[in-house]
């Protein structure tokens, strides 16, 4: 795998946290202190599969590639208006791509998991250049009316295209399954042979052990990827790890012991996208000409599942 292209699409509408003050019982200097968040980005008017899609642009157009030579796309998605068909096929459609497309949910991890399908694609020979993706709307699955999980979310979408190259040094995914943690359920609409009351259940966090179970797979993910690709922790450019809010990476950075310059952030502005965290804040990089050829990159990401995954990867875009 190699990057050659990254791109980023948010919804237009800033939501502050003085906004959400004046819809509940919350302060700007409790969301600030606690989690890092000043402001997200939420979906209105937009739809998710039109941000999906411009990131998607985005990315091919800094790839300098059609979407016609794309032979794979990959999607990284909760949730989004259609069950079916993915948004890899929606995205397909609306950049005019023609290739198998597919969706994936590993939570807040998702893009990592992309990644490492994309690179069994790649290795197999089976694709030259593949979309990797990841569109998320968290705030269609919070119950706004619970302050703990509402604050913590904004809507975005990232993408990039990678090729056939040696730049991927190591990738690690991995999920335990413990649902009382972190679990989102729809209703689904009755049959005549389900009788049985469906309850929706917003998004629920029990916020202190998500807290605890991230900072232990992060940093013990990342120490994996590293001993597999035989580096030390400075060799490390960039750790560019899941915005779930500035605490979590804060402690990450302070148990692996690295500089903050070194663990860029955007938490602060879009709050946590899910899995399009991370490609968000890759492509917020590259474009503002922060990334060198041969700097060395780490991913690491946690979510509902439980599911975490780490990476690293060289930029020679
Ligand atoms: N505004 C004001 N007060 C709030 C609040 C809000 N938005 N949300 C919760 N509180 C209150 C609680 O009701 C509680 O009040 P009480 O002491 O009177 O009962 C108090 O703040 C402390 O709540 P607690 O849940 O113990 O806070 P915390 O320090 O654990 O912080 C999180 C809460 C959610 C910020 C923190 O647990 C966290 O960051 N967890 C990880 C979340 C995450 O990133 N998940 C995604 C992983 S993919």
């Amino acid at each position: 795998m190699r990057i050659i292209g990254t791109g980023s699409a948010h919804p237009k509408r800033t939501l502050t946290n003085d906004d959400l003050s004046q819809m509940m019982d919350t302060s700007d200097a409790w969301i600030r202190e606690r989690t890092g968040i000043c402001t997200r980005q939420i979906i209105t008017d937009e739809e998710l599969d039109d941000l999906a899609a411009e990131a998607a642009q985005k990315a091919l157009d800094d790839a300098g590639i059609a979407a016609s030579e794309l032979d794979y796309i990959i999607c990284s998605n909760v949730v989004n208006e259609y069950v079916t068909p993915s948004m890899a096929s929606i995205v397909e459609g609306k950049i005019g791509a023609l290739c198998p497309c597919v969706d994936l949910n590993a939570a807040c991890t998702g893009f990592i998991y992309a990644m490492d399908y994309a690179e069994a694609l790649l290795q197999s020979g089976r694709a030259t250049n593949i979309l990797v993706m990841a569109a998320e709307e968290p705030t269609r699955m919070v119950d706004w009316n619970d302050r703990s999980t509402c604050v913590l979310f904004g809507d975005g979408a990232g993408a990039m295209v990678v090729t056939q190259g040696d730049s991927l040094k190591a990738l690690k995914v991995s999920s335990k399954s413990n649902t009382s943690v972190l679990h989102y359920k729809r209703t689904l609409e009755p049959t005549p042979f389900i009788t049985k009351e469906e309850r929706h259940i917003p998004l629920y966090m029990a916020g202190q052990e998500v807290f605890k179970t991230a900072v232990t797979c992060s940093v013990s993910d990342l120490m994996t990827v590293l001993s597999a690709a035989g580096l030390s922790k400075d060799d490390i450019t960039y750790y560019i790890l899941h915005q779930a809010n500035f605490r979590i990476l804060d402690y990450i950075r302070h148990r692996f012991g690295v500089d903050s310059e070194k663990l860029p952030m955007n938490v602060d502005k879009y709050g946590n996208t899910s899995s399009a965290s991370i490609p968000m804040l890759l492509d917020e990089l590259n474009r503002d000409g922060k990334l060198k050829k041969g700097d060395l990159l780490a991913f690491s990401a946690f979510g509902a599942g439980f599911t975490s995954g780490a990476c690293i990867i060289e930029w020679n875009k």
